[in-house]
């Protein structure tokens, strides 16, 4: 048993209880999450309670576990959870002024704005390019067999079709392939900066490669913007040039650039990992993979908006696959003075995480959390519905992500056509190796034997 740690005592009269957690070092602390992650946080709840400390990354985070302490900390009635000095530490400077960095009046006034942009009316107008880049992928994937030594890499395939959408739906940008090439490039520098180790600008570094993709993204964006104001084009930069506020207040160029960069991060690695688990899910459950294809067969090649929503059973795995992998881990905040969450005293500037992966195995939620059980989100059992914040890989709140309904038309369409047009399957004992540094995505680029259907 670690030595026991303590969190500042409440003030002297006060009912809140003190947190305490155990006292062992980050690397510790690392090594036996990345061991047996849903175990550790068991343990930890059941010895230390619900709210507890952990030392992590060298700093001491407060976790606030289980679903009242989601909902209470993500909702933030007394405004008191900040997210700008909680998100920077762990992004670095690279998303810098984006919509989940901004707090409180800011966050609101510019949140009202950007909602135009996934609103039913513009997500409707990004489908038709949607569905073009989506065809475009699915027709060129080669057909490949793991046994005969040239799988197909799934991922990598993914990848480079979300790369596509962000140039092509987000900026309206058809490019030449050396040119597109560049930009993509750009996207995944950025991404991978924030998860660098090394946190300085060294000659070479992931964190200098970083510093330099913001820059090329911010001066092609800037390049963009002058057009996407003079004509309203059908994509996500230009509808951001003309959104407005409820009194007329607009986006400056600045503020454009900003939320784009953001918005080309924050929808990259979430979607692409995210198809690349459901791909996975449905080789090792092959019977899943039967009846969504039965669905996908029963409805047009080319689905509108309600359309992808009748997808049921591809709906199920979906929400499942975000349960058991959720790409977003945890929702990290800071208090901004001396609050309480569930009966705990938390001082101000402490560090809170909300454990949104961890949140998503309780056995007093879901059912044998630990298996794969899509059926679980029927109307018959619907385990989803027994709290509010039960699943919740997209937040809740103030802060809940903005391009969940984007994101979910975009991972149906690909899935429904890939469907119609292919079968697909892993070796019965290949287990997917993930890094968990950031984004849940395959280490391996998941490697699959792909064959077109007759
Ligand atoms: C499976 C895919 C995705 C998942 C699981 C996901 C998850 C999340 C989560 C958990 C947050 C809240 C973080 C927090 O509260 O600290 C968030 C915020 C956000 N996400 Fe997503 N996201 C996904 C895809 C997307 C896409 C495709 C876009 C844009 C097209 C997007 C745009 C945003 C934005 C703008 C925010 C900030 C909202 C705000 O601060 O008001 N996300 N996302």
């Amino acid at each position: 048993m670690p030595r026991t740690q303590f969190v500042a005592a409440p003030p002297t009269g006060s009912e809140l209880r003190q947190i305490s957690g155990p006292a062992t070092n980050w690397i510790s602390q690392l090594r036996r999450q990345r061991r047996d992650p849903h175990g550790a946080a068991q343990e930890d709840e059941n010895t230390y309670g619900p709210v507890h400390v952990l030392n992590m990354f060298g700093s001491r985070w407060i976790i606030a576990a289980g679903p009242d302490a989601a909902q209470q900390v993500l909702m933030n009635r007394d405004r008191v959870f900040a997210n700008g000095p909680a998100w920077k530490p762990l992004n670095g400077p690279f998303f810098d002024r984006g919509l989940l960095m901004l707090d409180f009046d800011e966050h609101k006034a510019h949140r009202a704005i950007m909602q135009q942009a996934f609103g039913r009316s513009a997500l409707n107008s990004y489908l038709e390019a949607l569905h073009t880049i989506v065809e475009r992928h699915i027709a060129e994937l080669p057909e490949g067999s793991v046994a005969e030594g040239n799988p197909v890499l799934m991922h990598k395939r993914l990848e480079q079709l979300t790369l596509d959408v962000a140039l092509e739906v987000f900026m309206g940008a058809r490019l030449p392939r050396a040119e597109a090439d560049r930009i993509s490039g750009a996207i995944m520098a950025l991404l991978h900066a924030g998860g660098a180790m090394v946190r300085i600008s060294l000659p070479g570094s992931r964190w200098r490669k970083g510093l330099r993709a913001r820059r090329t993204l911010e001066v092609f964006l800037a390049e963009r913007i002058t057009a996407a104001r003079d004509q309203q084009g059908a994509d996500l930069l230009s509808v951001l040039c003309h959104a407005t506020g409820e009194d007329g207040e607009r986006f400056t160029d600045e503020d454009v650039v900003n939320h784009m960069v953001f918005l080309l991060a924050a929808a990259h690695d979430t979607t692409t990992g995210t198809l690349a688990n459901i791909v996975y899910n449905l080789a090792k459950y092959p019977d899943w993979q039967k009846r969504a294809r039965a669905r996908s067969l029963d409805m047009p090649h080319e689905l509108g908006y309600d359309e992808l929503a009748d997808l049921t059973e591809l709906d199920w795995i979906f929400k499942e696959t975000t349960r058991l992998c959720t790409p977003i881990q945890i929702e990290p905040r800071v208090a901004v003075r001396d609050t309480e969450i569930c009966g705990y005293f938390v001082p101000e500037g402490s560090m809170v995480i909300v454990p949104a992966l961890a949140n998503h195995h309780r056995p007093e939620i879901w059912s044998h959390p630990e298996e794969f059980d899509p059926e679980r989100f029927s109307d018959d059992r619907a385990e989803h519905k027994r709290h509010r914040m039960a699943w919740a890989p997209f937040g809740g709140g103030p802060h809940k992500c903005l391009g969940q309904h984007f994101a979910g038309l975009e991972i149906k369409m690909v899935l429904h056509q890939l469907l119609r047009s292919f079968e697909w399957e892993v070796p019965q004992d290949y287990i997917m190796p993930l890094d968990m540094s950031a984004t849940p995505l395959p280490e391996d680029s998941l490697p699959v034997t792909l064959r077109r259907r007759g």
